[in-house]
């Protein structure tokens, strides 16, 4: 399974140009935006959800208020962030004093931003930044000891995609004390089916102007897509169902599955089966991904579209198989 999301959906990094240093202070305006140069440097994989993400207000005041938490219990320890994107995790758990913040980010250009960020924000003094992934982090070599507190925020509207499971993991065997608060603190995942036409006329072919085209579906996607459901046309057919719980400090190995039941509470024609998740970042603070919030979140929902639409009445049960492996979660019939 890939972890494949939509282009602009939390998981699939896109090409975007990114302005050098030395080109940075320059006053003209170019005749037209940039948008090639053969220069490697110029280009990175930076993905535009940062920007949604980083606004989203919701989300950053539950993990703000949880590290407040955390590093007040902790008697103001020491905090590893994974994933430091624009240094924004790291930043607070400086502004609430933690004793000292490292944080690591595997894309160059990223970690080097988010260096100038922490700067300018004059907490460099508490925040170092490590360039890489946390999973080559050694304690003794490139980080004197193991730490207080873990935070991170690398999950992807699917949760798994960005191999956050992994890098938990292994933070908790190597680089975290015994006694370590993870945040968040664990998770659940929900799911429902539903009925959108229109999400499935945009993955799916069958009759067109006569003629059965179904054979193109096998280019059709199979893992979930990130849509946000509150912006199309959709109606759930059941209730919203738990489908996994998974606690950070005590992570599962490899594949699992499970049957789970949806009953039909409309009738209707199922399209899809949406999932999202509820993030406990400690136990007075949760942000959900799903739909129908108050306010919309960065994540969108994972979406993963029938193979065929299929009609069911009220009452009936629509009984799949929910999988999980280390990156991914995905249903079957
Ligand atoms: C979803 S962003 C979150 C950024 C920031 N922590 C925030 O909350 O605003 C995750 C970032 O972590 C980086 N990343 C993901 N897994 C990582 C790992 N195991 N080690 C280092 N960086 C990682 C990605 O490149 C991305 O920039």
């Amino acid at each position: 399974m890939s972890k494949n999301g939509s282009n602009d959906s939390k998981s699939t990094p896109v090409i975007v140009p990114v302005i050098l240093a030395s080109q940075a202070g320059q006053k003209s305006t170019p005749a037209q935006p940039p948008t090639h140069t053969d220069d490697p440097e110029y280009f990175e994989d930076v993905s535009l959800w940062h920007f949604a993400m980083m606004n989203d207000q919701v989300r950053n005041s539950g993990y703000d208020q949880a590290l407040g938490t955390a590093i007040q219990a902790k008697n103001h320890g020491t905090v590893l962030d994974i994933g430091t994107g624009s240094g924004l995790l790291a930043l607070m758990a400086a502004r609430h004093g933690a004793r000292q913040v490292t944080t690591c980010e595997l894309i160059p250009v990223i970690a080097e931003t988010a260096k100038k960020i922490i700067e300018q924000n004059g907490h460099a003094d508490r925040i170092r930044v490590i360039r890489g992934l946390s999973t080559n982090l050694v304690v003794g070599k490139d980080v004197p000891e193991r730490f207080d507190i873990l935070v991170t925020e690398i999950f992807d509207d699917g949760l798994l995609g960005e191999r956050a499971f992994q890098a938990i993991k292994h933070a908790k065997e190597h680089l975290l004390k015994t006694d370590a608060q993870i945040i968040p603190a664990r998770v659940r995942v929900m799911a429902m089916v539903i009925e959108s036409k229109e999400i499935f006329e945009n993955y799916r072919v069958g009759q067109v102007s006569g003629f059965d085209v179904r054979p193109f579906n096998k280019f059709s996607p199979w893992e979930y897509i990130g849509i946000h459901l509150d912006k199309m046309a959709y109606r759930p057919l059941s209730q919203p169902v738990r489908i996994f719980d998974f606690d950070f400090k005590n992570l599962p190995n490899g594949e699992e599955s499970h049957k789970v039941d949806f009953e039909i509470t409309t009738p209707g024609e199922m399209h899809a089966i949406a999932y999202w998740y509820e993030l406990y970042l400690d136990e007075k603070t949760m942000v959900s991904t799903g739909p129908g919030l108050a306010k919309l979140s960065s994540w969108k929902q994972a979406v993963q579209i029938a193979e065929n639409a299929e009609t069911f009445q009220k009452g009936e049960k629509v009984t799949l198989s929910a999988h999980h492996d280390e990156i991914a979660i995905w249903f079957a019939r």
